[in-house]
C-alpha cells in the first residue's frame, strides 16, 4: 500500500542553499555553509557563513539570509534550508544563536527548518522542535 504521508519537496530550496554555499568565506573553520530562506510570497533569500580573523564577528549562513531579507523589508518566513560541511556536505543543524534569531521572526509551530545532506536526503523540523520553551 502506498504511504499516505509524503514529505514536502524541498529539493529546490536545498539546491539554492547549496549554490549559496559556494560563496562561503570560511578560511578558519573550512566548514562551508549555505542557507536559503523561503518567504511567504515565494521569494528566496540566500546566505553563506562569513568568518573573521577575530572569530567573534563570524556570521552564520542562516543569519546572513535572514538579515538580508529583513533589511529588504521581508518578515514573513516559511522555511529555511541549510547545507554545510567541509569538502562534502554533512548533517548541519542551526546553532543556538541562529535559532534565537529565527524565533524573533518566525512562527515556532509552522516555520520549517530543512537540514539537507543532499537534495534527496534531508530532515525537516519545526522551529519549536529545535528551540523548545523559547525566550
Ligand atoms: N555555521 C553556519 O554558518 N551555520 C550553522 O548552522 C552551523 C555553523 C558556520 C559558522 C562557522 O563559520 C562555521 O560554520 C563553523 O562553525
Amino acid at each position: 500500500m502506498a504511504d499516505s504521508y509524503s514529505k514536502p519537496d524541498y529539493s529546490g530550496l536545498i539546491r539554492e542553499a547549496a549554490a549559496a554555499r559556494q560563496h562561503s568565506y570560511s578560511p578558519y573553520s573550512h566548514f562551508r555553509v549555505g542557507a536559503a530562506l523561503l518567504c511567504g510570497d515565494g521569494k528566496i533569500y540566500t546566505g553563506c557563513n562569513i568568518e573573521n580573523r577575530a572569530y567573534g564577528p563570524t556570521n552564520c549562513a542562516e543569519r546572513t539570509a535572514i538579515f538580508k531579507a529583513v533589511s529588504e523589508g521581508e518578515r514573513d518566513f516559511t522555511a529555511i534550508a541549510i547545507v554545510g560541511g567541509e569538502s562534502e556536505t554533512v548533517w548541519c543543524y542551526p546553532c543556538g544563536v541562529c535559532r534565537q534569531v529565527m524565533a524573533e521572526f518566525c512562527e515556532p509551530g509552522s516555520f520549517q527548518i530543512i537540514c539537507g545532506k543532499s537534495e534527496e536526503e534531508y530532515k525537516v523540523f519545526t522551529l519549536e522542535e529545535l528551540l523548545p520553551e523559547m525566550f
